[in-house]
């Protein structure tokens, strides 16, 4: 029997941001479990409040509402054991693949010596090997990706945030980085969130979708997805797959 444990845990949470006078409530009365180990995905049109939600989640924004605990302490505004990738790899230009994998340590002022085994094996399972020494610019959208994940990953987060990470890529590139991901959180036993709305890389990643509504961002549904893990890109073909892609489609149509 597998232990579930709840990573995060969030209770009523709400988040309005105001602009001058008026406000604009983004995100209401979320109630959300992420459990250890999981791959959860979160879908929904845009705007709908999917990036409030990470954020709310990784401890970037405190919500006007409700409660967020991790790992069974409260919310504190104190720095979590979170990592995070964005739709654009956001890599420094003039640093090395190497040292843009490492900045996050050199920002939290450890040592870098200690991580660079570390740094130099998550380039190696992302498949970056002989790369360490190349620039952003060398490199295809593909394989920033690739460093933007291995920097998200550098401090062992328990915990990966992904805000449609695979969005700028091609059909392909992003086949290839969905079976990358897969690997590497399997590997690195992180708890994964995954903002998206591609509905097909949801069901072939996830174990539980939720699914968002607009207008104030709520959860509609919650769809749990019982494929076995690890799973493989012919699973797209088939018609347990397309049936759960159609009733998310359902779901997410107001
Ligand atoms: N910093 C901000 N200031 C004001 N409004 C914002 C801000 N960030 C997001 N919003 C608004 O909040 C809503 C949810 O945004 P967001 O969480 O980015 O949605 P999504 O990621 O699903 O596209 C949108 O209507 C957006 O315009
Ligand atoms: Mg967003």
């Amino acid at each position: 029997m597998i232990k579930i444990e709840t990573l995060v845990k969030l209770r009523g949470v709400s988040v309005s941001y105001r602009n001058g006078r008026q406000s604009l409530l983004a995100i209401s009365d979320i109630d959300l479990d992420i459990v250890s180990e999981e791959i959860l995905a979160v879908v929904g049109r845009s705007g709908c409040g999917k990036t409030t939600l990470l954020k709310v989640v990784a401890g970037l924004i405190k919500p006007d509402k409700g409660e967020v605990i991790f790992n069974q302490k409260m919310f504190n505004g104190r720095r979590r054991k979170v990592g995070m990738m964005f739709q654009s790899p956001l890599l420094l230009p003039w640093r090395t693949v190497l040292k843009n994998v490492l900045l996050p340590i050199e920002v939290m002022g450890e040592s870098v010596n200690e991580y660079l085994e570390r740094a130099l094996e998550l380039i190696k399972m992302t498949g970056l090997k002989n790369f360490e020494n190349s620039y952003p610019w060398e490199l295809s959208g593909g394989m920033q990706q690739r460093v933007a994940l291995c920097r998200a990953l550098i401090h062992r987060p328990q915990l990966l945030l992904l805000d449609e990470p695979f969005g700028s890529l091609d059909a392909i590139t992003r086949e290839e980085m969905w079976m990358l991901l897969q690997n590497v959180v399997m590997e690195e036993r992180c708890s994964t969130v995954l903002v998206t709305h591609d509905i097909r890389e949801a069901v072939l990643l996830a174990d539980r979708i939720v699914v968002m509504g607009s207008r104030p961002g709520r959860i509609k549904a919650e769809v749990k997805i019982s494929f076995e893990s690890p799973r493989s890109l012919e699973l797209q073909y088939t018609r347990e797959f397309n049936e759960y892609v159609m009733m998310i489609k359902n779901m997410l149509g107001e």
